[in-house]
């Protein structure tokens, strides 16, 4: 990629000026040297942001796994692609060189055909951290079947709605997963969501765990028994650019989840070209990202991005805390990991324990540190720099969102200075820009607008499967012509830009994006519940937690119960990263005169700004106010 490996802020300036003044060619050239292709695109780009309508490289033909996998086979066959470091120390890792990595995705992709997928059909996979996930979706991609992993922390009811939504006839799941001490049943859930959905479904039962579970004859079939039969090769499906690769679901601010749909080429593409630049990966680098799968994060930047360049990347099964909160820092050391990305939210939590635990390991092959998923603070990107870098190491506090596909703003290692709690610069291609209420570019600096952006990049998501009615809405109404993210920026005089949160409902708790409008249709199917509204507050170690005020339909002797309840019931629909850390019963709810809620106030109160509240007399209830303050947690 020499002409494309940006290592020098000249370099970055010549190559975004190009991207800008000619994307087409840009992104021709570079998809052209840089990928394998059976077929070259008729069009380049083809977009109408009002319609919510991008496609890039039009007609084009490829597989993704042919540039993820065959291409470094045979290049270098045994070079390792995955390291897979168990949940326990113990237990031995495991690693896949390029082509055993190849012979597994084949022998699955055969298991799915034997069991009737094809092209084009949904797969929902609900699986641990483990070696059977990455061949799972990178399986899919092989015979063409859209892969919808769901992260294996979602219940029940939140599984059957991403299966019911997609219309996947099959789910691919384990016995159980562990998370540090503890064990989950995953196939239990899996049972109960199918119950849910009440559709037939097949399901491909995976172990781990090796707990007992129930086995539906008709409809489970048992990977063991299964891949015994199969081939060790399956030729590539030959896709479209354009065609579907995966859907994703993300929270909005409605109660049904948005499936994000991403295609082949232009993903491959973005996703390899940022992955290869942000983290600066050399060949023989060993790359850690901590996040799951089940984001966009670990699609990305686990297995597309990583597997793309023929990296080597670690699949972490585990927790930071188990066995204790040195963990982290033992599997660096083990592996001598060069690129380290992680959470905000991570780090603030090991930095609670101090650094006794960084103490004994040897970090010194770090190079890069990364950070996703929500703004980092002061205090932790200090300690991530100081104890884990060494002061040695750049840190690149990348921004992007699920529905991007790839990093769109961060610093670049030795070419694009990073700056505390800063994502800094755009990357190559993207067009940012900040706009005012009224849809104005904001010039001033230091001042917040909303961030958007104004030109397609390959890897934005093409539509919300089965929905691109409220594609449109989400991402192309609020400002004419432009992508709007939901998020709030600024930029510094030197044009860095810091992102300040999300502007509407969706709360970011732990580097998890949470719509409000989910919870509270959980919160409010409690049988006493009249009302509630779900705002962020700050929170030492997770960014934001929740706080729910909720209005009960009587008077009841046992709140504290019904508390309980409440966040029970919550997790049952959702899962537990969505439970509230503070409840406040409520005797109204402060509402405008058309009968809105007035969540600016309770955000406030709840992060306890009581002089902050703004005018309040054109409220439908004042009064409502002063008690919420009075009885506030
Ligand atoms: C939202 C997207 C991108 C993968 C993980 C989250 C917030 C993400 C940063 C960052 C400040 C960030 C934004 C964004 N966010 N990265 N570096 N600095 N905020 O994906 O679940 O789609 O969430 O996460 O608010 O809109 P997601």
């Amino acid at each position: 990629m020499s002409r494309y490996n940006i290592d020098s802020p000249e370099k970055y300036s010549q190559l975004y000026i190009e991207s800008v003044n000619e994307p087409e060619v840009f992104w021709s050239e570079l998809a052209s040297n840089n990928f394998l292709w059976e077929a070259k695109w008729s069009k380049v780009l083809d977009w109408d942001f009002r319609k919510a309508k991008v496609s890039w490289f039009k007609d084009a033909k490829l597989n993704i796994t042919i540039n993820c996998l065959d291409r470094h086979v045979k290049n270098h066959p045994t070079k390792t692609a995955i390291i897979f470091e168990p949940n326990n120390p113990d237990e031995e890792y495991k690693s896949y060189s390029y082509s055993e990595l190849l012979t597994e995705v084949c022998k699955m992709a055969n298991v799915l055909k034997s069991m009737g997928v094809k092209k084009g059909d949904r797969v929902c996979i609900y699986l641990p951290m483990i070696p059977e996930l990455a061949f799972s979706v990178l399986a899919c991609a092989r015979i063409g079947a859209i892969h919808s992993v769901v992260f294996a922390g979602f219940s029940s009811s939140a599984l059957a709605a991403r299966i019911v939504d997609c219309k996947s006839g099959i789910i691919i799941t384990s016995d159980g997963s562990y998370r540090g001490k503890k064990i989950l049943n995953l196939k239990k859930i899996v049972d109960e969501a199918l119950e849910i959905c009440k559709s037939d479904q097949k399901v491909l039962l995976v172990k781990r765990t090796n707990e007992s579970v129930n086995i539906n004859s008709k409809r489970d079939f048992l990977l063991e028994d299964l891949i015994v039969d199969v081939d060790n090769f399956c030729d590539a499906e030959i896709m479209d650019a354009e065609d579907p690769l995966f859907i994703l679901y993300t929270s909005g601010s409605t109660g049904k989840p948005k499936g994000m749909v991403h295609t082949c080429a232009g993903y491959m593409v973005y996703t390899s070209f940022t992955f290869k630049n942000v983290f600066q990966y050399d060949d023989g680098d060993i790359y850690w990202c901590t996040a799951d799968i089940g984001w966009i994060t670990g699609h990305s930047y686990i297995l597309y991005g990583p597997l793309s360049n023929g990296a080597t990347t670690i699949m972490f099964e585990g927790v930071p805390s188990f066995p204790d909160y040195s963990r982290f820092w033992q599997v660096v050391e083990k592996f001598g990991v060069n690129q380290f990305y992680t959470a905000p939210t991570a780090i603030r939590a090991l930095a609670k324990q101090g650094t006794s635990f960084l103490k004994n390991c040897d970090l010194s092959s770090l190079k890069v540190l990364g950070t996703v998923g929500e703004p980092i603070n002061l205090e932790a990107w200090q300690w991530y720099n100081k104890y884990v870098g060494r002061s040695n190491c750049p840190i690149v506090d990348t921004w992007w969102q699920t529905e991007t596909g790839g990093i769109l703003i961060s610093s670049i290692p030795k070419v694009i200075p990073d700056k505390p709690t800063f994502a800094t610069k755009p990357f190559i291609g993207i067009q940012a820009i900040l706009l005012d209420e009224n849809g104005n570019e904001l010039k001033e600096f230091n001042t917040v607008g909303k961030l958007c952006i104004q030109y397609p990049w390959p890897s934005i998501a093409r539509t919300i499967w089965g929905d691109h009615k409220r594609y449109i809405d989400t991402y192309f109404s609020a400002f004419e012509n432009k992508y709007f993210t939901g998020d709030g920026a600024f930029k510094d005089k030197d044009g860095n830009y810091r992102i300040t949160g999300r502007v509407d409902d969706v709360i970011i708790v732990s580097g998890h994006n949470l719509g409000t409008a989910p919870i509270e249709d959980a919160i409010n199917e409690h049988e006493l519940v009249a009302e509630s509204a779900i705002v962020g507050f700050p929170h030492q170690i997770k960014g934001n937690a929740l706080y729910g005020f909720i209005t009960l339909k009587q008077e009841h002797e046992n709140i504290d119960d019904i508390k309980k309840e409440i966040n029970l019931l919550i997790s049952k629909k959702i899962g537990p990263i969505a439970k509230l850390d503070k409840i406040q019963m409520t005797n109204g709810l402060p509402k405008t005169r058309s009968g809105k809620i007035m969540r600016r106030i309770l955000r406030n109160i709840a992060s306890k700004e009581f002089d902050n509240l703004g005018d309040i007399s054109t409220l439908l209830n004042p009064d409502v106010v002063k008690e919420i303050i009075d009885n506030s947690l």
